[in-house]
């Protein structure tokens, strides 16, 4: 993983936390899953913009590790809209260039949902334009804990000596280990946290929030992020970017 020392460049990396569904469904007196079908809507239009802005990744958190305990009919349609959107969206990603990966931990998905995540990883493998990571069962922490402990059997099972090991045996273990780090953290719908998404990764990220709610946010929200990530000056705990 490395960090981009540019932000006049443009952000390579974007990670969003699509967050506000439910309300957008609650003010129109819908049911909240009308909200995460609006949402799907949302990021299609992200993704376009992000290919015409040249964005390297652009990550999506859809479905957190936590978001489990959420009512069992909620639960099921966003599996069931995961899985349509990878069907109905698969040939446009393809044609766009898209490259599509999944992270987080697919054991407790259907067997439908993980087919079909493998088989939309193997048909845009080839694609180099922009890479879209969603992120399913996903947790920041999950991801930090599989990291130590992959690194913990690499030792037990002497393919590493403990005494020698780097922070980047470490890195080298996480999901988005071979991904520039997020230069760029959204989150839509007001909230201020980042809610157990990329812990290791979001280290160095410059962070946007804003009170959009997902469902409305779209090509134009995202360019004014990109303006405001464009001012800003990153440093990574020195003086000057360059220094
Ligand atoms: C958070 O809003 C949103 C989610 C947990 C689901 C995100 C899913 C989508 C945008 C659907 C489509 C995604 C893909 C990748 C096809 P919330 O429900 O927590 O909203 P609230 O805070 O207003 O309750």
């Amino acid at each position: 993983m490395t960090d981009n020392p540019q932000s006049s460049a443009g952000p390579r990396h974007i990670a969003i936390v699509m967050d506000g569904n439910g309300r957008w469904a609650s003010q129109r007196g819908r049911p909240r899953t009308a909200g995460h079908h609006a949402g799907a809507k949302s990021v299609r239009a992200v993704v376009e913009h992000a290919v015409e802005l040249n964005v390297e990744v652009l990550t999506l958190f859809a479905f957190s590790s936590e978001n489990w305990q959420r009512p069992p009919t909620e639960v099921q349609v966003l599996m069931d809209l995961f899985l349509r959107t990878i069907r109905r969206e698969l040939a446009e990603l393809r044609k766009n260039g898209v490259r599509l990966k999944f992270i987080g931990n697919r054991d407790n998905l259907s067997g439908n949902l993980r087919s079909s995540m493998a088989q939309a990883e193997e048909l845009t493998a080839g694609n180099s334009r922009l890479e879209l990571v969603v992120a399913v069962d996903y947790g920041g922490r999950w991801d930090i804990f599989n990291a130590a402990r992959r690194l913990a059997l690499d030792c037990a099972e002497g393919r590493l000596d403990v005494q020698q090991l780097t922070e980047a045996d470490y890195a080298s273990r996480l999901s988005l280990a071979s991904h520039p780090a997020p230069d760029l953290f959204i989150r839509t719908g007001s909230e201020k946290r980042v809610s157990n998404f990329l812990l290791w990764d979001l280290a160095y990220s410059e962070l946007y929030f804003t009170d959009v709610l997902w469902p409305d946010f779209d090509a134009a929200c995202l360019q004014a992020a990109v303006e405001w990530y464009a001012g800003r000056n990153r440093r990574f705990g020195r003086v000057h970017a360059s220094g």
